[in-house]
């Protein structure tokens, strides 16, 4: 089955921080889960690379903006792939070849439907969040997502979008799930919004003060106000207006998965601008928390508690850093990061749960004959593993992505206590031949288990058991005889 799933568009006017690391992790687990039961993913991520901040972000720092977008949008795929996350397609919505030409066949069907329409207003706009805000949205009059940051006054007369037309249609939409909003707190606060009033949105700028943008069709003073331009993204990077076979292929999207500072773009206005575009809704809105300090404060320049994912992968490594994100910050709420904790699950979880397991199992192999010997899997632990499958998957579906992480991680100790239970260095004969054949089995189940946590170990499982790659969820059992290639331990401990 396909399954295409987007995460948001970062906004490359500086280096990547935890908060994008996290958000496309969560992906990569997803979208290496999906494909260990077989579907035919498509992962998309890439940059949002217009808008008011990073014109002057670029304008400071002396580059122009493709100059300097190029070089940032690079910082971002670089890192990623430190991070071992694997997307298929990386969209830039300053490529004039795709996006361009999709953004402005979808602007012309917005006029289709009626929907856009020139007004004259006067507004105050958070550069922070490139967005109008409300006197009830401020604190104090600044936002409380960027405080300290000057909001700007905008006058000028844009072109506005009829929102408040789809009010309705979308309430129906999100109650019914047929756009399904995860967790059930944010699809509660989108039907709260939805049930007050819903003003009519600006979907443009005058292009004398934002020259670096996507240009109005048939307008030459006015450029795609940023959020239209960028949440169209979903559709340029498979083709809409460019491709219409790879379009109609992965269109609708199954999940869009984002932070919770800009659900409402995502669960309001995108939707209402595929339905006056006349397409299809996505299927899933997965909604994360934030990453705070260890003491769940957020992180910010002015504290001094801003943790650097990229020197955290040098001193911890991608596997680690990955596990620890992906088990102990909960995928549907804030959660906080502690190196402290880091370290206390890499030594308990990684190094001795799986690590000891697979050199302890690999090691009594190698001393019974170097080979899989014939033997038949552990019935119980045969049953366990499709408890974790079902509940795993559970999970995965409920957007509850640790705990289903802790399941593997309890059937790792369930193969442990077995190791324990059955004390294979004091049998013999057809009785340890069973022992060692399941233990090979469980571990490869597990290599394909922890696939999406941490790949690279998942290959290094795979690859000492003597196997060419990393089994799906359902494949066959490991086939006796099979030579392993005993290496180095997966994880070395470390001191607090
Ligand atoms: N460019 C827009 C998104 C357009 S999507 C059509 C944007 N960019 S962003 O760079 O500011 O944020 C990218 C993603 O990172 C968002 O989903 C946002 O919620 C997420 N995060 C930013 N800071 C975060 C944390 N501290 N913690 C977790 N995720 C956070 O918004």
């Amino acid at each position: 089955m396909k399954y295409y799933l987007t995460t948001a568009i970062d906004y490359p006017n500086g280096s990547p921080h935890l908060g994008h690391a996290y958000e496309k992790l969560l992906a990569d687990f997803l979208s290496r889960y999906k494909k260990q039961q077989g579907n035919s993913v498509r992962y998309q991520t890439g940059t949002d690379e217009h808008g008011i901040k990073i014109y002057q972000t670029a304008k400071k720092s002396g580059l122009t903006p493709k100059q300097f977008v190029n070089k940032n949008s690079k910082e971002f795929k670089d890192f990623y792939k430190l991070l071992n996350i694997e997307y298929d397609y990386f969209i830039r919505t300053s490529d004039k070849k795709t996006h361009w030409i999709g953004v402005t066949k979808i602007w012309k069907e917005l006029i289709k439907s009626g929907d856009l329409f020139k007004k004259k207003y006067c507004a105050k706009y958070c550069v922070g969040c490139e967005t109008f805000k409300t006197e009830s949205e401020l604190e104090n009059n600044e936002c409380p997502l960027h405080f300290g940051k000057k909001l700007e006054i905008i006058e000028e007369e844009n072109y506005f979008f009829k929102l408040s037309k789809y009010r309705k249609r979308l309430i129906k939409l999100i109650d019914s799930d047929k756009y399904h909003i995860q967790p059930k707190h944010a699809k509660n606060e989108i039907l709260s919004f939805l049930k007050g009033e819903v003003k009519d949105i600006s979907f443009s700028r005058i292009k004398s003060k934002l020259p670096w943008g996507i240009p109005v069709p048939g307008d030459k003073d006015q450029v795609i106000y940023v959020w239209a331009d960028a949440l169209s993204n979903y559709l340029t990077g498979i083709g809409y207006g460019t491709n219409t076979r790879n379009f109609k292929k992965y269109w609708p999207a199954d999940v869009h998965l984002i932070g919770k500072d800009i659900s409402r773009f995502h669960a309001v206005y995108w939707p209402a601008m595929l339905l006056s575009a006349k397409l299809s809704i996505p299927k899933k809105l997965l909604v994360h928390g934030f990453i705070n300090d260890d003491k769940g404060r957020k992180m910010s320049k002015s504290l001094g508690n801003v943790i650097i994912p990229q020197k955290q992968v040098k001193k911890y490594g991608a596997s680690s850093l990955r596990y620890y994100l992906l088990r102990a910050i909960p995928s549907n709420q804030d959660g906080n990061y502690s190196e402290e904790d880091l370290i206390v699950r890499h030594n308990t979880e990684l190094a001795n749960s799986l690590g000891n397991l697979l050199s302890r199992s690999l090691n009594l192999i190698q001393k019974s004959c170097g080979e899989i010997p014939f033997g038949k899997f552990d019935s119980k632990l045969s049953k366990e593993y499709s408890k974790v499958l079902i509940s795993l998957n559970k999970h995965v579906e409920n957007f509850d992505f640790h705990h289903g992480i802790a399941d593997i991680w309890a059937f790792i100790s369930k193969v442990n206590q077995y190791v324990d239970d059955t004390k294979p260095w004091k049998l013999s004969g057809k009785e340890k031949d069973n022992v060692l054949y399941t233990l090979a089995e469980s571990l490869r189940l597990i290599s394909g288990l922890i696939y999406p946590v941490i790949p690279s170990k998942a290959e290094e499982i795979a690859k000492q058991l003597g196997l060419k790659s990393v089994p799906k969820f359902k494949s066959k059992s490991i086939k006796s005889g099979t030579k392993i290639k005993r290496g180095a331990h997966l994880f070395n401990k470390y001191e607090k």
